[in-house]
């Protein structure tokens, strides 16, 4: 499967669950205050699950846009360096509010995952909540109880606050929740160590792919959490996660998300993308210059998506807020390309039409703006590359003496 017919499948698969489909809401998180970018599904939905508003109805399913580099969700240092983190993302998700509950919710993501892209069942691991005795919420015995029924035992793993109950931020919406994740390792390392063993452990190959969130709670500002009148469902799956294991991928730079973008990055810089990764948590400056460049790729690749599809829904980069988080996406980007694949003129923005072609369908918004946003980029990129090569001009005149730099020149005024 394309990952566009993975995406359409998932959709096509909520239809015929009675959902109703809607479109992403903006990146940009406008009217909420307790949060810049939307970080999941569920922002656009949050006065439905605090009864605050009442939906038209009761099942809804989407796929959106989401950027997880600012507040209690931040992912950016990892981007480039690993397989599996982006700073924009889509978050491919089914809502119940007041409707259905656990029971369909796992039954429809076993049926989804194992039926229709027919991921094997003897690779999946499902979390659930070992409860906490100090805010009074209970170990989730029913949705043990459910998985229980499609998968062994030593399948079924009991996780803390950290990994399952989730919360979208300080405050708000928030309930235990119970995550699906696959085990992609080639068989001779499963059978040297249980996948059970590895869920939630930041091992490459046994990643969490969907979270469904039981809501039932309210986290106030106090801290405390309140109950909320109704019980709801709020789940996530990641799109690019889902692809890289239906597709027999290890990352998802070699779904056919990214590699468009990373082929377009390799003609224009003249060097070949390897698929490396750093084996060590080190500083870029001491890896070899093939997985210095292999990391350049990726970002270029991920930063041009969450720069363009921030700017099409209306957040110009700034010196602020949401605008400053965007311009120091975009600055990342360019000091990479610029060290790393050696290239020193408006690079970026040459990314945009491939970008927004691909997500024609799906994000109009791109393509409807396409001229705009990369003349906005380019123009970014010229004042940066100024600034760049400036301040690199004046490092190369100060004097260094045994490897200092005189305080006179590091604080000049
Ligand atoms: N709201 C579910 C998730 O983001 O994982």
């Amino acid at each position: 499967m394309t990952a566009q017919q993975i995406r359409r499948t998932f959709l096509d698969f909520f239809i015929s669950k009675q959902h109703k489909i809607v479109p992403s809401a903006p990146i940009v998180n406008k009217d909420d205050p307790t949060l810049m970018f939307t970080n999941a599904g569920m922002n656009q939905f949050k006065d439905y699950f605090l009864g605050t508003q009442t939906p038209d109805v009761r099942r809804i399913a989407d796929t959106q846009k989401c950027l997880r580099v600012s507040g209690k969700h931040n992912d950016l240092e990892e981007v480039g360096r690993d397989g599996t983190h982006h700073t924009m993302f889509e978050m491919l998700g089914n809502w119940s509010f007041g409707d259905y509950f656990k029971k369909e919710a796992i039954a429809w993501s076993w049926e989804l995952l194992t039926e229709v892209y027919k991921l094997p069942k003897d690779r999946l691991y499902a979390t659930v909540f070992e409860g906490s005795p100090a805010e009074g919420v209970p170990a989730d015995d029913e949705a043990k109880g459910y998985w229980s029924e499609v998968l062994p035992l030593n399948h079924i793993i009991n996780g803390n606050k950290k990994d399952n109950f989730w919360e979208m931020g300080d405050t708000g919406p928030c309930g235990p929740c119970t995550e699906i994740h696959i085990d992609l390792r080639p068989d001779s390392e499963r059978a040297l160590i249980p996948g059970e063993q590895l869920v939630n452990k930041d091992n490459p190959r046994v990643i969490e792919i969907w979270n469904n969130v039981f809501i039932q709670f309210n986290r106030k500002a106090d801290g405390s959490l309140e109950e909320l009148p109704d019980k709801h469902v709020d789940t996530g799956m990641g799109f690019e996660r889902l692809t890289l294991a239906i597709q027999g991928k290890f990352n998802t730079y070699d779904t056919d998300i990214f590699t468009p973008l990373i082929e377009f990055v390799e003609q224009a810089s003249g060097i070949k993308y390897n698929g490396q990764y750093p084996d060590s948590p080190t500083s870029i400056v001491n890896l070899s210059s093939s997985v210095k460049s292999d990391i350049a790729m990726r970002v270029v690749a991920d930063h041009i998506r969450a720069v363009s599809f921030t700017i099409a829904d209306g957040q110009l980069p700034g010196n602020s807020g949401a605008g400053y988080v965007i311009r120091r996406i975009l600055r990342r980007a360019v000091r990479y390309y610029y060290s790393f694949l050696n290239i020193k003129e408006p690079f970026l923005h040459r990314l945009v039409p491939m970008l927004a072609d691909m997500f024609a369908d799906v994000f109009p918004e791109l393509k409807a703006q396409q001229e705009q946003v990369a003349k906005i980029i380019q123009g970014e990129e010229k004042a940066f590359l100024n600034t760049l090569e400036n301040g690199l001009r004046r490092f190369a005149a100060i004097k260094v003496k045994d490897g200092v730099i005189a305080g006179d020149d590091a604080f000049e005024f």
